[in-house]
């Protein structure tokens, strides 16, 4: 799939939850070619300062208009700087880059969403794609679990709401949906409902994935998990973004996978869960979006 490097206009810009904006930018080629799950690589400013680029996924891509959207969260000072655009900024982006969600056959399902936090921002595309492409239908259902730390830092029900979409918010402090867990309110539906999805598509922080991770090995339930690293390149030059991969069959393997070229979308068994969680292996801040 052919990658571009494309100077987009900054159309529009809004705050849409604590901290988090919703950015458009007008970038043709790259929209005729980005998929769900993949990434572009954006540089902040035209100066020096910060130096690298910075990683956002695609969280809507719009072809007839030529756009993609971003929805990220102001973190340290590349996001601040990003914040601060109005529109008609000028912005190089390169991408598509990574691999994308893989899509299951039409109708399958049901088919469950996890989103802890500002892991929304590329559950969102594919979210999109699987409602269009879905029957609205209780039993081939598409289930969205969205958690959050508290309520201000979800999206509103207003961006996602969908006939064909049933949507189990949760909060930690419990200011909003079920207090709990994102992934104990996935489990909650599993156990108590007896809804068992054909696949789930999960992004969140490290501990959600971690756990979630496990819990699809051991019900043997196919999970395809967006996941992050601290990168510098973002196309599998400087080798910064690897992180531990299983050998043949879930084995322990000394071998490594890089999250900008063979991810950032992988199936829960390709990595080395326990390594990462208990060594606090590289990158020293590793969590998915
Ligand atoms: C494939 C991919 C897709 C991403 N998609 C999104 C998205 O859609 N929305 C979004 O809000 N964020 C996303 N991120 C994370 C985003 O790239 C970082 O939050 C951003 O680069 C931080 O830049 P900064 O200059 O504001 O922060 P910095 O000043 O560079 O860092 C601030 C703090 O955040 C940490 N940090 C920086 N980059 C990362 C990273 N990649 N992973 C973990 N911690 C990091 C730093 O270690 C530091 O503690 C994605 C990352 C990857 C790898
Ligand atoms: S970010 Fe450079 S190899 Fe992945």
């Amino acid at each position: 799939m052919a990658k571009h490097q494309e100077t987009a206009r900054l159309i529009e810009q809004e705050a849409v939850a604590h901290e988090t904006y919703r950015m458009s930018l007008h970038s043709p080629a790259i929209a005729r070619e980005a998929r769900a799950g993949q990434f572009l690589m954006l540089q902040v400013r035209d100066a020096t300062d910060p130096l690298l680029r910075r990683p956002f996924s695609f969280h809507r891509i719009r072809r007839e208009s030529g756009t993609v959207e971003i929805l990220y969260r102001v973190v340290g000072r590349g996001t601040w700087l990003l914040s601060r655009l109005q529109p008609g900024a000028m912005l190089s982006l390169i991408g598509p880059l990574g691999n994308g969600f893989s899509l299951p056959p039409a109708g399958d399902g049901p088919i469950f969403l996890v989103a802890g936090g500002i892991g929304i921002a590329p559950l969102a595309e594919l979210m999109a794609g699987l409602l269009e492409a879905a029957p609205s239908d209780a039993s081939h259902g598409i289930h969205l679990f969205y958690g959050a730390r508290t309520a201000v830092e979800l999206l509103g029900a207003e961006s996602l709401d969908h006939p064909g979409l049933r949507i189990h918010w949760s909060t930690d402090d419990g200011s909003a949906g079920l207090q709990g867990y994102v992934t104990q309110s996935m489990e909650g539906v599993t156990e108590g409902e007896g809804i068992r999805p054909v696949r789930i598509y999960s992004c969140g922080p490290l501990a959600m994935q971690y756990r979630l991770a496990l819990w699809a090995l051991r019900q043997g339930i196919e999970a395809q998990l967006s996941l992050e690293s601290l990168m510098a390149c973002g196309f599998g030059a400087c080798l910064g973004c690897a992180l531990p991969a299983t050998g043949p069959g879930g084995s322990a393997s000394s071998g490594y996978l890089h999250v900008c070229k063979d991810g950032p979308i992988f199936p829960a068994g390709s990595i080395q869960w326990d390594r990462i969680r208990q060594q606090q292996i590289a990158p020293p801040i590793f969590r998915c979006i």
